[in-house]
């Protein structure tokens, strides 16, 4: 079993230009197979809204929900650095809010970081959460919680006035006092200088390289997700399709008899089956 990794390992992964690959997980099994897959580190992202909960989008995702899911994300990797996304409502409100809700993810899920959206517009409410002593990650670029104010689910920095916003938001957020950076949906050119401008890591989802790691959805990266699939995003397996499969199986099985076997059943103890037919014949 390889070490939990930590911040300091990111900082060096950095510095050695190591990339880090990590995906989302929302449960316990996804969190042990990423585990055993010896993933770098695991974002319970607010997609579980889509993924998991069959939300049209983030914005309905709640704190409890969100606890939950990073309580079971936490049983089955014990070993994997876990971050813990921050819902839509949980830091907009107030500053102590949203350290409150940032103290949270620590103390009732035991995750090792959180993250939260926005940059500029976001910075303070970072800010009071690096310095109560939690590691932040900030995520710019795409933003879904603010998927409506950016028109939709759409690539963000694609011109030179565009990705001015982008730049300023990285430096926002790592001057806020974050220690890594997360960046959707901008050219690689732009996430690739952002990369190399900053000091903190800075990973990429639908962002290209160079830059210090990648960032994929599990559910998409896995054919789970079936409403719509990211340009950016390769597919490796399709477990929906496998599921589905098996599913079609089993209801074909039951409807034709075939399924329960003799090989999935319990059977009686050996010498005891006439005297427990007997005994059932009393109840007859
Ligand atoms: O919620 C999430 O999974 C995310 C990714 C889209 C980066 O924030």
């Amino acid at each position: 079993m390889p070490k939990k990794k930590g911040r300091l390992d990111f900082i060096r992964m950095k510095a050695e230009k190591e990339q880090v690959a990590w995906v989302t997980a929302y449960d316990f099994p996804t969190a042990q197979f990423a585990e055993a897959a010896e993933m770098d580190m695991i974002l319970v992202g607010d997609s579980l809204g889509m993924c998991t909960l069959g939300y049209s989008g983030t914005i309905p995702v709640t704190m409890d929900e969100c606890i939950s899911h990073c309580q079971a994300v936490r049983r089955g990797a014990p070993n994997t650095f876990v971050i813990g996304d921050m819902p839509f409502g949980s830091y907009q409100i107030n500053n102590s809010g949203a350290v409150a809700n940032a103290v949270r993810f620590l103390k009732e899920a035991h995750m090792d970081a959180i993250k939260l959206e926005g940059g500029l517009r976001t910075a303070q409410a970072l800010k009071s959460i690096a310095d109560a002593g939690i590691l932040a990650m900030g995520h710019i670029g795409l933003t879904p919680q603010s998927s409506g104010p950016l028109g939709g689910f759409k690539a963000q920095g694609l011109d030179p006035a565009s990705a001015r916003y982008v730049i300023e938001d990285a430096i926002a957020v790592q001057d806020a006092g974050a220690y890594a950076l997360l960046i959707e949906a901008v050219p690689p050119e732009l996430c690739a200088f952002i990369a190399a401008k900053l000091t903190i890591p800075v990973y990429s989802i639908g962002a290209g390289g160079p830059c210090d790691g990648q960032l994929l959805i599990s559910s998409d990266m896995l054919g789970i997700f079936q409403s719509f699939t990211p340009k950016f995003v390769k597919v490796y397996a399709q477990v929906g399709k496998e599921i589905t499969a098996a599913f079609r199986e089993y209801v074909k099985d039951v409807h034709s008899g075939v399924f329960p076997d003799d090989e999935h059943s319990y059977h009686i103890r050996k010498g005891m089956e006439d005297e427990y037919l007997k005994m059932l014949k009393e109840y007859e």
